[in-house]
């Protein structure tokens, strides 16, 4: 969605058991991203399938497209996506300002291939990406020759002046970002000689797997602190790829998290993405007593995928370490509302990063259980300590223009003792538009009015 294509839509969820069903999840966000982004820097017929189509993902398309990408989309049948890419190197300069809507991944990754390979682009976005910090990526963007004008604290909108001469660079990061590293890296592909990314705390790993998988000279080596070394090659002349993206994790998420939290309830979710960078969820949910079988474990792609069962779980609070952050980034908020159905505290630390993604989430995750009579407090500035063992509901959850904190107290409110109700669950069209369809199939009791369809519980 563009921004400014909202439509506010506040939604009940009422309290509810049984929750059942055997779902597809739709394409990974991070991974269809990724796709279009390989398409656009390939001569050539990238063709993609199961690409998720969501507001963010759709704006990124978009964006390949305004930089000389000729993309055919074909949703129903065949449900392919064909890139015809350009190249690296050789993006054209977009005529008009490139609108990216909620996604920050869809803005800072586009960042990088324009810092280096068109001469002037203008980016914004909707009210939340506005509000998101843009020089965690323009300052390492700058090594390369780009230069950056825009708001008081490198807010959108941002005019990008790109490198005509890009030189190599490199960058050490400090922050756990799969962002920050993919902006850089792309910005590598698209100049001459070698650069180098330095990661202390390393994130997803998509872009390094997906670029090596189309014929990128990306090497990493990996310290015996953790700390990775990434070495790119600019310039490569990528070859097209036949593409499969296997669905969410991240979304997936809500429905495990339903399951395990209402009574007389099994679910499964198929063809998920099982990257050990997303997986913290599900390793956290295991040390709480989640029932969880992960099966059908293969590799498509290069990256490990599988089926996953939850089953109604009786969970007990736990402490979830600092450096399991970045494999569960964005599933805090969803763990958060299993926390507090569990018996005793979970201790959620190192969730800094969790400030500036599509709401301040700690902020907001902390006063949406505050909201619906959870305990919850935070312990210094970066933990979150969650008393769980039952939800009260009632009362009204801000959303805050948050696609993951909307979904999340929806799904609390199928837990709680009476419902609750949200804001706004417009942005979840942003990464997740069948997650209305697919609750009310799996038994949630939601009333929700989306666009002309309306939506009310038994
Ligand atoms: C993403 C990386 C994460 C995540 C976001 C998607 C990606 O952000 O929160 O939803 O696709 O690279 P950071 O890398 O900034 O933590």
């Amino acid at each position: 969605m563009k921004s400014g294509t909202y439509v506010f839509t506040p939604a009940l969820s009422a309290p509810t058991t049984g929750l059942k069903g055997d779902f597809r999840m739709p394409g990974d966000k991070s991974l269809s991203h990724r796709a279009l982004m390989a398409g656009h820097l390939t001569v050539g017929r990238t063709v993609i399938h199961g690409l998720l189509r969501a507001g963010d993902v759709m704006n990124t398309l978009a964006a390949m497209r305004s930089l000389g990408s000729v993309i055919e989309d074909r949703p129903g049948g065949a449900d392919e996506v064909i890139v015809n890419g350009v190249g690296t190197g050789a993006s054209k300069e977009p005529e008009d300002v490139i609108d990216f809507g909620n996604s920050g991944t869809g803005a800072r990754l586009t960042m990088g291939i324009c810092a280096t390979s068109v001469r002037h682009a203008v980016f914004t976005g909707d009210i939340s990406l506005r509000r998101r910090p843009m020089n965690r990526v323009t300052d390492p963007l700058r090594g390369f020759g780009a230069e950056f004008y825009g708001r008081e604290g490198g807010l959108l909108p941002i005019c990008v002046k790109g490198a005509t001469d890009p030189r190599p660079a490199e960058y050490r990061s400090e922050i756990p970002s799969a962002q920050i590293k993919s902006a850089f890296l792309l910005a590598a592909l698209n100049a001459p000689g070698e650069s180098v990314f330095i990661e202390a705390e390393p994130a997803r790993d998509h872009t390094e797997k997906m670029f090596s998988a189309f014929g990128a000279d990306i090497r990493t080596e990996i310290a015996e602190n953790g700390e990775k070394t990434i070495k790119v090659t600019g310039l490569p002349v990528l070859k097209p790829q036949k593409l499969e993206i296997p669905g969410d994790p991240s979304s997936a998420a809500f429905f495990i998290v339903a399951a395990l939290i209402t009574p007389d309830s099994e679910i499964t979710v198929r063809n998920i993405l099982l990257n050990p960078y997303r997986t913290g969820l599900f390793a956290s949910l295991r040390e709480m007593g989640a029932d969880l079988t992960i099966f059908n474990l293969r590799t498509v792609g290069g990256e490990e995928i599988g089926d996953i069962t939850a089953k109604s779980s009786e969970l007990t609070g736990a402490d979830i370490p600092a450096d399991r952050a970045p494999s569960m980034i964005d599933e805090y908020p969803i763990l958060s509302i299993a926390a507090a159905t569990a018996k005793g505290d979970t201790v959620m630390r190192g969730l800094k990063e969790l400030r500036v993604k599509e709401s301040d989430r700690l902020s907001a995750v902390l006063h949406g259980l505050q909201t619906i009579g959870v305990q919850a407090r935070l312990d210094g500035e970066d933990t979150l300590i969650v008393t769980g063992g039952k939800i009260p509901g009632g009362g009204k959850v801000k959303t805050h223009e948050d696609h993951r904190i909307a979904m999340s107290f929806l799904i609390a409110g199928a837990a709680a003792e009476k419902a609750i109700e949200v804001d706004d669950t417009s942005f979840i069209a942003t990464s997740f538009p069948e997650f209305t369809p697919l609750a009310t199939q799996a038994g949630l009791c939601l009333e929700v009015r989306e666009k002309t369809k309306l939506y009310v519980c038994d």
